[in-house]
């Protein structure tokens, strides 16, 4: 059945129930180990755009395939652009999105960079509020557990030629997550490329858009090969200075207590992660620098004690340790199987905050439901 939707949104949206939507028993099983994007929700998001009419259509509907005639553009040319940013259930029974302000914001700036329309803040917001309430029952509890929420807009003009999208479509879906890496909280390992770069100078890097995730995958690869999870990519004009993994920032813990995390050049995403843990190391009293980091600093730095941390932030990962760097050649290790103290102070500042067990000073949680 479709009704108008319940939720005071900027749109007029409607919503259509899932009349296939899982039982408890089948929800629960989900919910008991939801790992990272296996699972989803029973409703998403969509609305569509085109440059007369605007943002239109918003709706809640059945989760399941969507149907795309063969010439849709997105699959050509890949002018496509997404976010990821978490639910987190508080003891109290509300539920809260943590910045997600900022990630609206990013998916403006995605979309200016790939010539997608912008969709306004206040549609955003409501298209994830919307899709919260539906699937509150999927919210996960418990420690790591959140509910991971994917908005992605695409180019879904039917046409070949080379030119912006006169049609673009918006979605979000949901997936109940556990940790992104299966072995929890053990340090992981990084392959260092030296071959490829993920983004160009003048490139697409500082955009959330999926050609930049494809261009990480054989990289990727090479990772896996060397008995690593994450590449560590570096510039593509010196092949010298440290950008960043395939979807996290990286920060390095000097001896003196100081953080230190390669400054935006244009070719990094400006993690909203990697922002935050800017602003609650300075809280807990650490000096914070963004500045250029070489590739020997790395390597030479864990070998002399200079860096005596070294961990990776992101939405998914949330911080993470980082424990051997290898490359064709050598290896370092910064954690000998084991999280650091400040690595392990700053991820508990941030999970504290976004599961409501600290005071939010900054402002950071925005209630869903
Ligand atoms: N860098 C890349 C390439 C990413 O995919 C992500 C994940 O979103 C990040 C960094 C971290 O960004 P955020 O902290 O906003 O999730
Ligand atoms: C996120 O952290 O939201 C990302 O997009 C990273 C991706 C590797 C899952």
């Amino acid at each position: 059945m479709t009704t108008p939707s319940s939720s005071t949104g900027p749109f007029a949206s409607t919503f259509t129930s899932n009349s296939a939507a899982r039982t408890d028993a089948e929800r629960s099983a989900v919910l008991a180990d939801p790992g990272f994007g296996n699972h989803f929700t029973d409703h998403m998001f969509l609305a569509e755009w085109t440059p007369d009419a605007g943002w239109q259509d918003g709706r809640v509907v059945p989760y399941g395939p969507l149907l795309l005639d063969p010439a849709t553009a997105v699959l050509h040319y890949a002018q496509e652009i997404f976010e990821g940013l978490k639910a987190y259930a508080h003891a109290d029974g509300s539920v809260w999105g943590f910045r997600p302000e900022a990630n609206a914001a990013r998916l403006a700036r995605s979309a200016h960079r790939l010539a997608l329309p912008e969709l306004p803040e206040d549609w955003f917001l409501g298209s994830i509020r919307e899709l919260v309430t539906a699937d509150r029952a999927w919210v996960p509890t418990g420690e790591e557990r959140s509910l991971y929420l994917r908005p992605f807009m695409f180019a879904s003009e039917v046409f070949l030629g080379v030119r912006p999208s006169q049609h673009v479509t918006y979605s979000v879906i949901a997936s109940p997550a556990g940790a992104y890496f299966r072995a929890g909280l053990k340090p992981v390992d990084i392959w260092l490329s030296e071959t490829f770069t993920r983004a160009g100078a003048g490139g697409t890097g500082a955009a959330k858009c999926g050609g930049n995730y494809a261009a990480s995958l054989l990289p990727q690869q090479e990772a896996f090969a060397h008995g690593c999870e994450q590449v560590a990519f570096l510039d593509s004009v010196e092949n010298r200075w440290v950008e960043e993994l395939g979807g996290m920032n990286l920060y390095f813990v000097q001896a003196d207590g100081s953080i230190v995390t390669p400054e935006l050049t244009g070719s990094i995403l400006e993690g909203i992660t990697r922002d935050s843990i800017m602003t609650l190391a300075r809280d807990l009293g650490h000096e914070v620098v963004e500045r250029k980091v070489g590739i020997d600093e790395w390597r030479d730095g864990v070998a002399s004690g200079q860096i005596t941390e070294v961990f990776a932030c992101g939405t998914a990962a949330v911080v993470t340790p980082v424990g051997r760097l290898a490359w064709a050649g050598g290896e370092v290790d910064s954690a000998q199987g084991e999280i650091g103290k400040v690595t392990a102070e700053l991820r508990a500042a941030l999970v504290d905050i976004q599961y409501g067990r600290a005071e939010d000073r900054h402002g950071w949680m925005t209630q869903l439901v």
